[in-house]
């Protein structure tokens, strides 16, 4: 076998109360394709962050390229030695254009020392064409999409001619299409002799595309492994350290009366802008019911969530709470009528970064817990008891929502919103970037939360999540429902016929 391009020993660091890393080695060669997984704190970002010169290790020792004990300052050394890294977390100006992004403090210079427009279009739009994004150079990137933007992050990664490409995430914001670009992106650049670092927790992208992966649990290292020679029960078993099962929807749920009606909604076209139109959607969902919208990416299901919820302008249509027409002209109308939204781009769902967690999931109910900058005793006993079931790595509710492992973030938005109890409550994506472990448990508490009486409307993408969460599934195509199956008549098959161009008629 070759001489590994990087080599991590033993690599120990400590943020305060948090071992984030502790003993952990990892070995990339040029041209591997080297997953990295973990349950959420696991430390995956934290050793990435140290590669990319974001952090110092405490202890251990990295070699790069044949060197020893190489020092990564900053990130501009990171740039220097060839380590590219795609963050978890969104690190680009949306004040600038794509092009300024994907060239930032590096941007190609005329022979009179000012920065060479035309050099600067041309290259970032060969770029673009790379990770197969159509969109001008010169668009601002407020104007893109949070998964267009991820595309832009990653042709940035791609300019600095990277020996090592690290991506943290990338698919959690990508659609199908985009994942499929992304991984002939990454086919390429293995071709090409790049060693790839590829963080990920859906499982079947490891086997997919990983050749080999390292474990990491509690910041300790539990071996690297040929992705050929391992099986997903086993890689569960040494991430979770037990093995999981995703429990099926029991069936015999008892269902109250209908609690939200919609009826023949239609939304309305807004000039310019590309989207999925709604066209004549009708339904209705029971209280106690878990319901699930699947289908593909543009099928409309989140702009249905946003229509409900007063977020998009309607056309025609009605919506009914316990059978009274509701006038849902704003989500603050939404709200008053007792429906919740969790979005799916959660970083804009209003998360306080730097206060704890407490004053997080206080802030949902303010008039139960009192102020929320000073949130009392039984507000953080609640917080406590939702950071032990949902199983937030985390040293106490009082540490800040800015120093959690993006995951841990994630489950402190969900948290607020159980809290809650609304009359309806909609979730879009609920378990992106949740590690396999605690996806089971925001499963468990979804149901909880419908048993206590909650209409709850799930929109997922993971055809798994949808069979073991729901009561009943609308299938979504094109703007209209095509397929409406029970729970447990539903399989794969039938949904993805029902989600994708051929319908039966
Ligand atoms: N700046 C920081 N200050 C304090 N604690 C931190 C900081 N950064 C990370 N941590 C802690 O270190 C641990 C590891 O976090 P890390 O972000 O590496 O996890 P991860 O494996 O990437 O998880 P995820 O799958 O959720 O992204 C967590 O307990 C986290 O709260
Ligand atoms: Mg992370």
């Amino acid at each position: 076998m070759s001489a590994p391009l990087l080599a991590m020993h033993d690599i120990r660091k400590r943020f305060g109360g948090v071992q984030a890393l502790n003993g952990v080695n990892l070995e990339v060669r040029s041209g591997e394709v080297h997953a990295l997984v973990g349950e959420n704190g696991a430390g995956k970002s934290t050793l990435m962050h140290i590669l990319a010169g974001v952090h110092q290790p405490d202890e251990g020792s990295i070699s790069w390229d044949g060197k020893q004990h190489v020092v990564i300052a900053n990130e501009h050394a990171a740039q220097r030695l060839g380590i590219a890294i795609v963050f978890q977390e969104r690190s680009l100006f949306s004040s600038l254009s794509v092009a300024e992004n994907i060239f930032a403090g590096r941007q190609p210079v005329s022979r009179w020392g000012a920065i060479d427009r035309r050099a600067l279009r041309a290259n970032s739009a060969a770029l673009l064409r790379r990770v197969g994004l159509a969109c001008d150079p010169g668009t601002p990137l407020s104007e893109l999409s949070s998964a267009q933007q991820q595309m832009v992050e990653i042709a940035k990664a791609l300019s600095l001619d990277a020996k090592l490409i690290i991506f943290d995430e990338p698919t959690a914001a990508l659609t199908e299409t985009e994942t499929t670009a992304l991984f002939s992106v990454i086919a390429q650049l293995k071709a090409a002799d790049v060693a790839i670092i590829y963080i990920s927790h859906r499982l079947e992208e490891i086997f997919k595309i990983g050749d080999c992966v390292t474990v990491l649990k509690d910041g300790t290292w539990q071996g690297t492994f040929a992705v050929a020679q391992i099986t997903t029960d086993d890689l569960i078993n040494r991430m979770v350290g037990r093995a999981l099962s995703f429990a099926r929807a029991d069936g015999g749920a008892r269902y109250g009366p209908v609690v939200l009606e919609v009826r023949n909604l239609t939304d309305l076209s807004l000039e310019g802008e590309v989207r999925t139109r709604l066209r004549g959607i009708s339904f209705q969902a029971r209280k106690g019911e878990v319901l699930a919208l699947a289908g593909l990416c543009g099928a409309g299901r989140t702009e249905l969530a946003l229509a409900i919820f007063g977020a998009r302008p309607r056309e025609s249509g009605e919506i009914l709470i316990d059978g009274q027409v509701v006038d849902i002209d704003s989500p603050a109308d939404a709200i008053a009528a007792g429906i919740a939204y969790l979005p799916e781009d959660r970083k804009d769902a209003g998360l306080f970064l730097d206060m704890t967690i407490a004053q997080n999931v206080a802030a949902a109910r303010l008039k139960d817990f009192g102020s929320w900058w000073f949130s009392d005793a039984r507000g953080e006993a609640a917080a406590e008891e939702f950071r032990k079931q949902l199983r937030v790595t985390s040293h106490g509710v009082k540490q800040a929502v800015q120093t959690l492992s993006g995951g841990n973030q994630q489950k402190v938005v969900l948290a607020k919103w159980l809290l809650i109890q609304p009359t309806v409550l909609i979730v879009d994506e609920p378990t992106r970037g949740i590690d396999v472990g605690a996806k089971a448990e925001v499963h468990a508490l979804l149901r909880q939360l419908a048993r206590k009486g909650t209409a709850v409307i799930v929109i997922s993408s993971e055809l798994p999540e949808v069979l073991a969460l729901a009561d009943r599934i609308l299938v979504m195509r094109e703007g209209r429902i095509t397929g409406e199956f029970k729970g447990e008549d539903a399989t794969e098959e039938a949904i993805m016929r029902y989600a994708s161009l051929h319908v039966p008629a």
